[in-house]
């Protein structure tokens, strides 16, 4: 069925930092969408025609759906832990709860939740970590097909340094990865990462495993962390003392390119930034998560300078938001503390265009192009009573989208569509039982 979704309509064709021409806005717009695709957008007047269904969402900005690269599917239970810095939290709350996702209803439950909290927020598409077990990736996988959701997610490989309920083998690991890509990558909008959790939990016979899936499965995501905290750096090197640094661990087992999504990146050294910037490996940028753990300063303007191209994204449970909205409000103060800028339009140009090209997958998501899947977000600058003041005096649609950006979160989300349908009213709350 074609439809008209009306709004005021904006996306982006180009990064704000390299061009003025960057954006398209229609104050009285409209996407017509069919069987989940965008076909046109334009004029509202341009694109209306007798008899077209249509849904008005003015005075409402559209845009395309956010995208969120990095977030643990098995930490939603996970998200505001206290008193801890990474490898501490991890062993305290993280290990412990991810166990629990071997059950394969406790993971189905949990998925239908994590897909209603991301659409909640926005979020259209994000590339999720998993848990060691396969049934925690089957369950998110099962999930988001049946709602025609776009995921890239993976099972976290996994063999040292945490508890026995969550390691996995180098032999059962590489089975389990092939056999999920087998079953799911490509199967109508899911996509596989292989996924190394990071170089303290895989050891060098694991890595190899790693390095072994992605030569037989090229065009394939991985994902991964890499120098979050002080404490992670020195154990890490101290378990891989042939390595010139971090960075060369993954580099020695062939891991390194660019569908390489490289979590928090922040204690770089130079080398390591050189070679990033040479294999075009896609650092990911964790804001609520960096500044809740302690970890450091993402140096975001320094990677740019590079040519480097960077995520930007939640790491629900380190981070403490669904909303990447809130995401990049914390990424704003980041850049404050280092002298840097983000202006409102680089920041959600880079929550739904760039975070696509930062995956690669520009041609499918993150813009309003014809062709496109209708994912969008329904934002409201204007949904808090402080933020109607506050928007009183706002004159430009970066004024209002500053707003947004350092005042919103899932309640200036009106609506979420996914391949067309609308879904946040729908499904907001549902299944969650009371204390
Ligand atoms: N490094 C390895 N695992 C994790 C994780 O689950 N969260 C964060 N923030 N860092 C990690
Ligand atoms: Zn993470």
């Amino acid at each position: 069925m074609r439809q008209l979704i009306r709004g005021r309509v904006l996306d982006f064709h180009a990064d704000p930092r390299d061009s003025e021409d960057n954006h398209r806005f229609w104050e009285d717009g409209a996407i017509l969408i069919e069987d989940g695709r965008i076909l046109a957008v334009g004029d509202h007047a341009d694109l209306a025609r007798e008899g077209l269904a249509e849904i008005d969402h003015r005075p409402h900005l559209i845009l395309p759906g956010f995208i969120d690269p990095h977030i643990h599917f098995p930490q939603l239970q996970v998200i505001a832990s206290w008193g801890a810095q990474l490898l501490d939290w991890l062993n305290t709350y993280t290990f412990p709860a991810e166990a629990q996702f071997a059950d394969p209803d406790h993971a189905a439950r949990m998925a239908g939740l994590f897909l209603d909290q991301l659409t909640a927020h926005g979020t259209t598409t994000a590339v999720a970590f998993c848990s060691s077990h396969k049934a925690s990736a089957e369950a998110l996988f099962t999930a988001a097909h049946a709602r025609d959701m776009a995921m890239v997610a993976g099972k976290v490989m996994m063999d040292r340094n945490a508890i026995p309920a969550v390691h996995d083998t180098p032999q059962s690991s590489y089975d389990d990865s092939a056999a999920l890509i087998a079953a799911w990558h490509s199967k109508g909008r899911q996509r596989y990462a292989i996924t190394p959790r990071f170089a303290i939990t895989s050891s060098p016979e694991q890595m190899e495993m790693a390095g072994a899936l992605i030569r037989e499965n090229p065009g394939l995501h991985l994902q991964t962390h890499l120098s979050e905290n002080r404490d992670e750096i020195d154990f890490t090197l101290s378990l891989y003392p042939e390595a010139r640094d971090y960075l060369d661990i993954y580099d020695r087992y062939g891991l390194l390119g660019p569908r390489t999504l490289l979590g928090h990146s922040i204690h770089l050294e130079t080398r390591e930034i050189d070679r990033i910037a040479e294999t075009d490996s896609r650092p990911v940028f964790c804001p609520t998560s960096n500044l809740f753990l302690g970890s450091g300063l993402f140096d975001a303007e320094g990677l740019r300078g590079r040519g480097i191209t960077s995520g930007i994204a939640t790491d629900v449970g380190g981070g403490t938001s669904w909303s990447m909205l809130t995401t990049l409000a914390e990424g704003y103060k980041i850049l404050q503390l280092q002298g840097q800028k983000m202006h409102p339009l680089t920041a959600f140009h880079w929550a739904t265009r760039g975070n696509a090209l930062t995956l690669g997958l520009e041609a499918e998501i993150g813009t309003l192009a014809p062709g496109s899947a209708a994912d969008l977000v329904v934002l409201d600058p204007r949904a808090t009573p402080a933020m109607a003041l506050r928007a009183e005096r706002a004159e430009t649609l970066a004024e209002e989208l500053f707003i947004l950006q350092i005042m919103g979160d899932d309640r200036a989300v009106t609506q979420t569509y996914v391949a067309g349908r609308p879904c946040k009213q729908l499904r907001a709350s549902a299944g969650i039982s009371p204390p």
